[in-house]
């Protein structure tokens, strides 16, 4: 079930004009790990309604790129952002970067993506790290070499198994719970610099 908190963020995501909250905790991260350069192409994994497009396309300026898919309709309060294109895909089906109208792999990979939960954490918790596993799966394909990934993880055993192996591909490689997360939140955030394939 997910529901919406009108906390503090809530409103300065209103204030702001961003599209959700969540823009607060890829802000938190950008700034502190510095993901995100000028003219960077990155791809948004699980992008809708799109705050972090909204960030992204602004950090990235006009000669950048941001796509993002998600399974869900295409958002159309961002179709007249120049620098942005976007896909209703799910990513379980996407297998290749022309599929998503590009050759050149992405400086950035970013996923926020959440499955649809149903309240059981061992259900809830499997379907997360299938999405993660997913992502992880597609980097060498779709990540530069040298490139940065933001992914989003809801805590499980077998995640931080899974994640404790993925460490090697990067040279540095961060575990963030942003302030912005609502304290009941299961989420967090695994952040890879300098891929190395
Ligand atoms: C928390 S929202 C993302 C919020 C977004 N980062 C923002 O700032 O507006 C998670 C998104 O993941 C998407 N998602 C979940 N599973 C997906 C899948 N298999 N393929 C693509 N998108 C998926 C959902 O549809 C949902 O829109």
């Amino acid at each position: 079930m997910t529901f919406k908190v009108k906390d503090h963020y809530f409103h300065k995501a209103k204030k702001d004009n961003f599209l959700a909250r969540s823009v607060y905790k890829l802000e938190e991260i950008d700034e502190r790990f510095k993901i995100l350069k000028k003219n960077d192409q990155v791809i948004d994994f699980g992008y809708h309604p799109g705050s972090w497009v909204q960030y992204t396309s602004e950090k990235v300026g006009v000669n950048g790129l941001v796509i993002g898919a998600d399974v869900r309709d295409i958002n159309k309060k961002l179709l007249g952002v120049p620098n942005v294109r976007l896909f209703q895909r799910d990513i379980l089906t996407i297998e290749t970067m022309q599929e998503l109208g590009v050759s050149d792999q992405f400086d950035v990979v970013l996923s926020d993506m959440a499955p649809n939960t149903t309240g059981i954490m061992s259900v809830d918790q499997a379907r997360s790290l299938n999405l993660v596993e997913m992502v992880f799966f597609l980097m060498p394909k779709f990540l530069k070499p040298g490139g940065n990934t933001v992914i989003k993880v809801f805590e499980s055993n077998d995640a931080q198994v899974f994640l404790k192996e993925q460490k090697k591909l990067f040279s540095e490689f961060h575990y963030l719970r942003p302030k912005s997360t609502r304290s009941v939140s299961k989420e967090y955030f695994v952040i890879g610099k300098d891929f190395r394939p």
